[in-house]
Order: C-alpha cells, then structure tokens, then sequence
C-alpha cells in the first residue's frame, strides 16, 4: 500500500481531500496529519474515521524534529500540503503565526521529503496547495493565469507566495518533483464559520447582522470545494513535475449580490416573508488592504487535463444552505467556547 501524507487534513478543504482519497483510492493509505488548531476538527471527518486505509497523526508541522522522525517512520510516496493559517483577518491581527505555519511549516516539510526522498525523487511527489490571492487584485477586467506576476497585500497571501515561491526553489535547486495548484475561493460543507459564506449562513439563520465590508464591491469567484479536490486528484496523478495549475470557478460574485442571493434562499428555506433575511445586512468598516477583484483563469487545467467545475453556484450554494441547517450539532459545536471571543473581537471594535 502506498502511502500518502495529507496535510492539514481536518479543515475545510483538507477534510474533503481526505475523504476523496480514502473513499476513491483503497490502494493508498492516508496519513491525516493536522495540529488542529481551532479550524481543525476531527468531526469533519466522522464517516471515513474508522477505515482501515486512513491513520490519523496529530501533529505540527512547525515542529522540524517530529516531522523529519515522521518522514524517517513512513515511506511517504506523496505529500499533498494544506495545512495552513487560512483566514486573511486574523493574518492582520497575527501575521507572525501565518509566516511560522505558512513559510516555516512549508520548508520544514520540503527539507524533511528531500533528506527522506533522497536519490529517488522520481517516485515521490510533494503537492503543494495554495491560493489565487498570491496573484494579488485584478481591476475590473482581466483573469489570473498561471505566468501572472505575484502581488500579494496581505500577511496571508504575503506567506503563501513565500511558501509558493519555496516549493519551486525546491525543485530547481534540488529537483524536488513538485507542483502547485492555486484556488479561487472555496465553499461548501465543513467550512468554519469565520469565512463569508459560513459565516452568513449561521448570521442569518440566528438572525444575527450580516457584516458587510466597505460596499461590499469586492468581487471572488467561488468554486465547490468537492471540485476544487477533484482537481487536486487530478493534478497530483497527472501534472508534470514542477509545473503550476490554476484552479477557479469563473464564477465571479460582488459580496453584495452573493449574500442577497444567500438571503433569498434562506428566506425561503427558514420559510420567512422575502426579504426579511436582506434585512440583516449591515455595512461595517472595511478589511485593510482588501483585495478588489480575484478572477481565475483555469483554462490551461480545462485543456490539459479534462477539469471542470460541476455545479452551478445557485445549486451549490443551496445544496451547502442545506447541509449548513442539517448539521445545526457541527455549527452549534464550533461556534461555541473561542469562536464567541474571536467573533467579538472581530466585529465589535468596528
Ligand atoms: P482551514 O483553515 O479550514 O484548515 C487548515 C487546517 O490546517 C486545519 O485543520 C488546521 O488545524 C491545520 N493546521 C494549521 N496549522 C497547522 C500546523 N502548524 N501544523 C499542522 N496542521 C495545521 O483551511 P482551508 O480553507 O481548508 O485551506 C486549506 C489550504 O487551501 C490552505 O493551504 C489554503 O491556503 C488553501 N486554499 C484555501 C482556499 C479557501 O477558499 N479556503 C482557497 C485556495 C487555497
Ligand atoms: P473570506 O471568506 O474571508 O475570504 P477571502 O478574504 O480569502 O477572499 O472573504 C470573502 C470576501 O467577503 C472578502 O472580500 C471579504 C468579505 N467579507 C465580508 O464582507 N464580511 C465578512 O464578515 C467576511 C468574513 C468577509
């Protein structure tokens, strides 16, 4: 059995991966390996925990000794490489925390694969996950591509470009077989409710303000994160060494309209009057450097290797209304205990 080491595993995106992998692939084992932090949660992962192709290892990836002893213990094949600090808010009030987990929890895991892959690099691969926001802001018109200069604004997008930038050294310097994905905005299942989708969802059904930052003009493209896992399959059975895939949904939405669609489905989902749930909205102070416009160009995936999205966003988006109100004991449980001191230092002090 191969072995497969995922990092940040028990988060939104990871927990998806996790899933695909070990219910897709009964011929690797996966190694889950997360320090859960409070994004990091074994309950997303409650339906595959106990089969016998999925080891989960609590663990930090800060920490150059235990990962260097993890590498010399399993005869990892491949490394796909989520965990991080994710959310650019708190990369403001803690930019250092982002740089140790982001930069320095990267580099530990490349220097770990290169002393434990040494002289065969061919049969191991290091995926590495990253994000549209190293491209930085696009004005109104024009898309991300893969070749787009990096321009990140703030300390999370700053720390990922680091980590990006990294990855490749790793392979030119020492010929690390790598490649790297970078993703639009992701929603769906599982996703804490710190994010802008999560984070309405549970507004609005506990009829809590919605906040809004700046006019909320800010544009994203959302993708379903069961797409984005789809691709990250893809990629790391079929991309060539140290090449790079951009990931996104050419599904661009200002904030404004996304939440008034968000309402409406609500609304009728809670069976409240139209328009009711609109009326949480609530314009607050805005993000400092926030990011006008993210766009992907994600054709060079659609051509080379077959990808492309599967829902639309209304069905999306109504699909994750309905698992968000389904699983009330999730949300109740990560909304509780820090969540409540983070929320209020949050959006109070606006
Ligand atoms: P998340 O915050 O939900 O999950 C991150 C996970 O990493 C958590 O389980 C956490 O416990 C773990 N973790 C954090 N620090 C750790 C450490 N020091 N050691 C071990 N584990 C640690 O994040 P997400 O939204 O699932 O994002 C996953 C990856 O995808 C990140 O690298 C992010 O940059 C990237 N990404 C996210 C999006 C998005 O829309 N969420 C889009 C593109 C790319
Ligand atoms: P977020 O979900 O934090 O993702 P990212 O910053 O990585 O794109 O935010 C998505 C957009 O929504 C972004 O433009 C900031 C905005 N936003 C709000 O208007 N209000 C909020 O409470 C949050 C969390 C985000």
């Amino acid at each position: 059995m191969e072995k497969i080491l995922i990092t940040g595993g028990a988060g939104f995106i990871g927990s998806h991966v996790v899933r695909l992998f070990v219910t897709k692939y009964p011929n690797y084992h996966i190694f889950n390996l997360d320090k859960l932090t409070y994004a990091g949660n074994l309950a997303n992962l409650k339906d595959i925990q106990d089969k016998s192709n999925y080891t989960f290892v609590k663990g930090d990836i800060v920490d150059a000794a235990f990962i260097s002893d993890l590498f010399a213990k399993h005869d990892f094949v491949k490394v796909i490489h989520l965990a991080a600090e994710s959310h650019v808010d708190r990369s403001i009030s803690n930019p250092l925390e982002f740089v140790m987990t982001n930069v320095i929890g990267t580099v530990n895991l490349l220097n770990a694969a290169k002393t434990a892959w040494k002289n065969h690099y061919a049969r191991h691969r290091f995926y590495h996950v990253s994000t549209d926001e190293v491209y930085g802001t696009l004005g109104e018109t024009g898309m991300f591509t893969e070749t787009t200069a990096y321009d990140p604004h703030s300390p999370y997008s700053a720390s990922k470009a680091s980590s990006d930038h990294f990855v490749r050294a790793y392979h030119d310097t020492f010929g690390l077989d790598v490649v790297i994905s970078n993703c639009s905005n992701n929603y769906g299942s599982y996703h804490f409710p710190e994010k802008l989708i999560p984070l309405s969802i549970y507004n609005i059904k506990n009829n809590k303000s919605i906040p809004v930052y700046g006019k909320g003009e800010n544009i994203r493209d959302w993708l379903f994160v069961e797409d984005h896992a789809r691709a990250i399959d893809l990629i790391l059975h079929q991309a060539k060494s140290g090449t790079t895939y951009n990931i996104g949904g050419h599904n661009e939405w200002t904030n404004i309209d996304l939440i008034r669609l968000l309402c409406n489905i609500m609304d009728k989902k809670l069976k409240r009057e139209t328009g009711a749930s609109a009326k949480l909205i609530t314009f607050v102070k805005d993000r400092a450097g926030h990011d006008l416009r993210y766009a992907i160009d994600s054709s060079k995936l659609q051509k080379e290797l077959g990808w492309t999205p599967s829902l639309q966003f209304e069905e999306g988006l109504e699909r994750t209304v309905d698992w968000y109100l389904t699983n009330e004991e999730w949300l109740n449980n990560v909304t509780s205990g820090t969540y409540k001191t983070y929320y209020e230092e949050q959006y109070v002090k606006r």
